[in-house]
């Protein structure tokens, strides 16, 4: 039988975390190309814009094939680096979007990246929560650790209606869940941008460091 994208990413309630071995037998498999903007892309973007400021130095945790990377040019003057944990991706992402500089990066195990401290002044991570979410204590540590003072920290995710997440309920299963554990993290939430509870909903979060300074722009 032929494999879709849940057999290599969460099945039964099983986070399976094949992302190499996906990206190498599907070919699109969030179905990202040819869809176009998505809702929560346009969200996702949307609440950037209403920042009122323009971004120098972007971090993508999480990025594929670079679509959203893309969009994201969009709110940024300056660089864009994207990561994956899957270099087929990175390579396929490289190949689409020469502008962008990709990586490989399995965000859930690392500490320290090759980049001064403090040095992004917005961390982006799309889709990717439920990838992460064993491990989301070290995430928001690489968050809290790169991101300069005044920095943001966009998190926009998709979520199931309730009743319907077998894996990870019991860690984030609503957009409330995740303010809660960005909270407890030392993050400080600046906006929220929800799509339709009832279908496809999506939720765009920007967030600070707390107690960080606001950026002068
Ligand atoms: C649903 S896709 C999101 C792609 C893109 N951000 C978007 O919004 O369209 C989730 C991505 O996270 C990547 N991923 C999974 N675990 C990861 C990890 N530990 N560190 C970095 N990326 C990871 C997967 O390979 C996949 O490309």
């Amino acid at each position: 039988m032929t494999k879709d994208y849940h057999d290599y990413f969460i099945k039964d309630g099983v986070h399976i975390g094949q992302y190499e071995e996906m990206y190498q037998n599907v070919e699109d498999p969030w179905h990202i190309n040819g869809q176009g903007r998505r809702l929560d892309m346009e969200a996702a973007l949307t609440v950037l814009r209403h920042q009122r400021r323009r971004f120098d130095k972007v971090l993508d945790i999480g990025c594929g094939t670079g679509f959203f990377s893309n969009l994201l040019r969009e709110v940024v003057d300056g660089q864009i680096w994207s990561s994956d944990i899957s270099a087929m991706a990175v390579r396929k992402a490289r190949q689409r979007y020469p502008g962008i500089n990709f990586f490989v990066l399995d965000a859930g195990q690392a500490v320290e990246l090759e980049f001064d401290d403090h040095f992004f002044d917005l961390i982006v991570m799309a889709q990717t929560l439920w990838c992460v979410l064993e491990r989301l204590d070290r995430v928001f540590g690489l968050f809290r650790r790169y991101l300069a003072p005044g920095g943001l920290l966009l998190i926009s995710q998709h979520f199931l209606q309730p009743g319907e997440q077998a894996y990870g309920a019991k860690i984030v299963a609503t957009p409330d869940d995740l303010l809660r554990r960005l909270e407890g993290a030392g993050f400080e939430i600046r906006d929220v941008l929800e799509t339709n509870r009832r279908r496809n909903h999506h939720a765009a979060i920007v967030a600070a460091p707390a107690g960080g300074q606001e950026d002068a722009a």
